[in-house]
C-alpha cells in the first residue's frame, strides 16, 4: 500500500526521546524496548509504523476501531468539539452531547436497555455495573445480596472488581485477596467436545447450571449479579454455547439475581449486532460498554441499565443524590463527540450489517487454517477468531508472541495473542480481499514459526 506524503511525514515524524520512561501495560517491557513495535500513523484498515510501512489491522487495535482508524467525520467531530467546549463538569452540570450519545446508545440497546452511566474505560465500566447491582438491591431494601458472581476465564478489566469476578490466574494472583464474597462459574470451552466450530458450539448449554450449584451453596438470598462475556474475547475468543446465554438467564430471574453482559468487545457490532444481546435474544439487566462507542478514538466506557434499575433508584427527596458513583470525565465532550460520530458512521456505512454479511466467509477463511502444523483449535463468531497453537515445551506463549512479532515486521500484518492463541477481530470496513490476506499472511507465519 501507497502512503500519501501527509501520511507518510506522520510516519516518520514521532521517534521518541528514549524508551526507558514508559511502563508498559501487559507487555514484557525489557523484551519490548529491545525491539521495539512503534505505530506512527493509521488510516482506515491500516496502522503506519516508524520506517513508513503499511501494516493491515487484523485487530482493530485493541478490539476498538470498528469503523477503521482515523475517519474523517470522527476527526473533525473531536476537533469542533476541541473548540466548541473541551470539559465540562461532569457532577451537578451535564452539556447536551452526553444526553445525545446516552439517548443514541439507547434506540441501539435492546428493549429496555434504556438508561446509559458513562466513565472511561472498560474496566470503569464493569466496575460500574457491578456497584450499580449490589446497590440495586440495597435501595430496594434486599442489602443481604452481596456476592457476585463471575466466570473461569472470564476478563472484565484491571480493576478490583474487575479482576475479582474475573477468571484469569495471573490477572489475580499478584494482587492480594480481592474482593470477598465471589465466586466463579465454570469456563464455557471444551477442546474435547467443541473444536473446530464456526459460531456457537453445539455443546456446553448445561454449563449454566453452575449456577444453580453456586445458589445452592450461598443462598439466592446473598447473590446479587452474575457477569459474564456474551462471547469471551480476551481469553481467546471462546463463542458462547448455543443455549448457554438463555439457560443462564432463566436461573437468574428464578433466583432474583441481575444478569450483567460485558459487551466492552461484543457492543457496537463485532458480532454482527448491535450488542451481543440482541444476538442471542437475551436480555441482561446491565451492560457494559467501552472500545468501540468511539471506534476507539477517544476513551469511553460506560453502563446500559434497564428502566427498572434505574428507576429503583429514583427515589427520596429530590434534591439527594440517587447513586453515589461517577468519574471526573463521565460523558467527556471530547468523547461524546467522537461517539456520536462513531454511531453516524456505523449507522450511514451500515456496518453492523457488513460484519453479519461478512460472517461466512470470515469463518470459511479461518478455519482454511486447519491442519497447519500446531494448529489446536479455531474459533470464530461474527468477525472474531481464535486460534489456538500447541505451545513450546517449557515456554508458554513462545510461538504465538513470536508469530506476532514476524507477522508485525515481515508480513505487515497485526495480530493479538493471548498465551498461545491468536486472536482477531479486524476493523468492521475489512473487505473480502483483506479477509484473504489476513489469513493467507497468518498461515505462512504458522507455518514459519514452529
Ligand atoms: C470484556 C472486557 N471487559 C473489560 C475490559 C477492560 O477494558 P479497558 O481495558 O478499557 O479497561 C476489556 C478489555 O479488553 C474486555 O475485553
Amino acid at each position: 500500500m501507497n502512503l500519501t506524503t501527509k501520511e507518510a511525514s506522520a510516519a516518520t515524524a514521532h521517534q521518541p526521546n528514549d524508551l526507558a520512561s514508559f511502563w508498559l501495560p501487559f507487555t514484557p517491557n525489557r523484551a519490548f524496548k529491545r525491539a521495539p513495535r512503534l505505530i506512527a500513523g493509521a488510516k482506515d484498515m491500516h496502522y503506519f509504523t516508524l520506517d513508513g510501512r503499511a501494516v493491515l489491522d487484523g485487530t482493530a487495535g485493541l478490539w476498538c476501531s470498528n469503523a477503521g482508524h482515523n475517519r474523517d467525520p470522527i476527526v473533525a467531530a473531536i476537533k469542533r468539539q476541541a473548540e466548541e467546549l473541551d470539559y465540562a463538569p461532569a457532577f451537578q452540570f451535564a452539556h447536551p452531547k452526553a444526553f445525545e450519545l446516552a439517548s443514541r446508545i439507547a434506540a441501539l440497546a435492546p428493549g429496555d436497555l434504556d438508561r446509559v452511566f458513562f466513565c472511561n474505560s472498560g474496566s470503569e465500566a464493569v466496575d460500574t455495573a457491578l456497584k450499580i447491582a449490589l446497590a440495586y438491591h440495597n435501595v430496594r431494601g434486599d442489602g443481604a445480596r452481596t456476592r457476585l458472581i463471575g466466570r473461569e476465564r472470564g476478563y472484565h478489566g484491571v480493576g478490583f472488581g474487575g479482576i475479582s469476578v474475573g477468571g484469569i490466574v495471573n490477572n489475580r494472583k499478584f494482587f492480594g485477596t480481592l474482593l470477598s464474597g465471589v465466586d466463579h462459574l465454570p469456563a464455557t470451552y471444551s477442546r474435547e467436545h467443541q473444536a473446530f466450530s464456526k459460531g456457537e458450539p453445539q455443546w456446553g448449554a448445561h454449563l449454566a447450571d453452575g449456577l444453580e450449584r453456586i445458589v445452592a451453596l450461598h443462598g439466592a438470598s446473598t447473590i446479587a449479579a452474575v457477569i459474564v462475556e456474551p462471547m469471551a474475547g480476551s481469553t481467546g475468543v471462546l463463542p458462547p454455547p448455543q443455549g448457554y446465554l438463555q439457560r443462564l438467564r432463566a436461573i437468574c430471574d428464578r433466583h432474583g439475581i441481575l444478569l450483567i453482559f460485558d459487551e466492552v468487545i461484543t457492543g457496537f457490532g463485532r458480532l454482527g449486532h448491535a450488542f451481543a444481546a440482541e444476538r442471542y435474544g437475551v436480555m441482561p439487566d446491565l451492560v457494559a460498554f467501552a472500545k468501540a462507542v468511539t471506534s476507539g478514538s477517544v476513551p469511553m466506557g460506560g453502563v446500559i441499565a434497564r428502566q427498572p434499575v434505574y428507576d429503583a433508584f429514583m427515589r427520596g427527596p429530590e434534591q439527594t443524590i440517587e447513586l453515589f458513583h461517577g468519574y471526573t470525565y463521565s460523558a467527556h465532550p471530547l468523547a461524546c463527540a467522537a461517539g456520536l460520530a462513531a454511531l453516524d458512521l456505523y449507522r450511514d456505512e451500515k456496518l453492523f450489517e457488513r460484519a453479519r454479511a461478512l460472517e461466512p466467509a470470515w469463518a470459511d477463511a479461518a478455519m482454511a487454517l486447519q491442519g497447519l502444523p500446531g494448529v489446536l483449535d479455531i474459533r470464530t463468531v461474527g468477525l472474531t477468531a481464535g486460534i489456538d497453537l500447541n505451545p513450546r515445551a517449557g515456554a508458554p506463549g513462545a510461538r504465538a508472541c513470536e508469530i506476532m512479532d514476524r507477522a508485525f515486521r515481515e508480513q505487515n500484518l497485526m495480530v493479538r495473542i493471548t498465551g498461545d492463541t491468536l486472536a482477531l477481530c479486524p476493523p468492521l470496513i475489512v473487505s473480502a480481499a483483506q479477509i484473504g490476506e489476513i489469513f493467507d499472511k497468518i498461515g505462512q507465519a504458522i507455518r514459519a514459526v514452529t
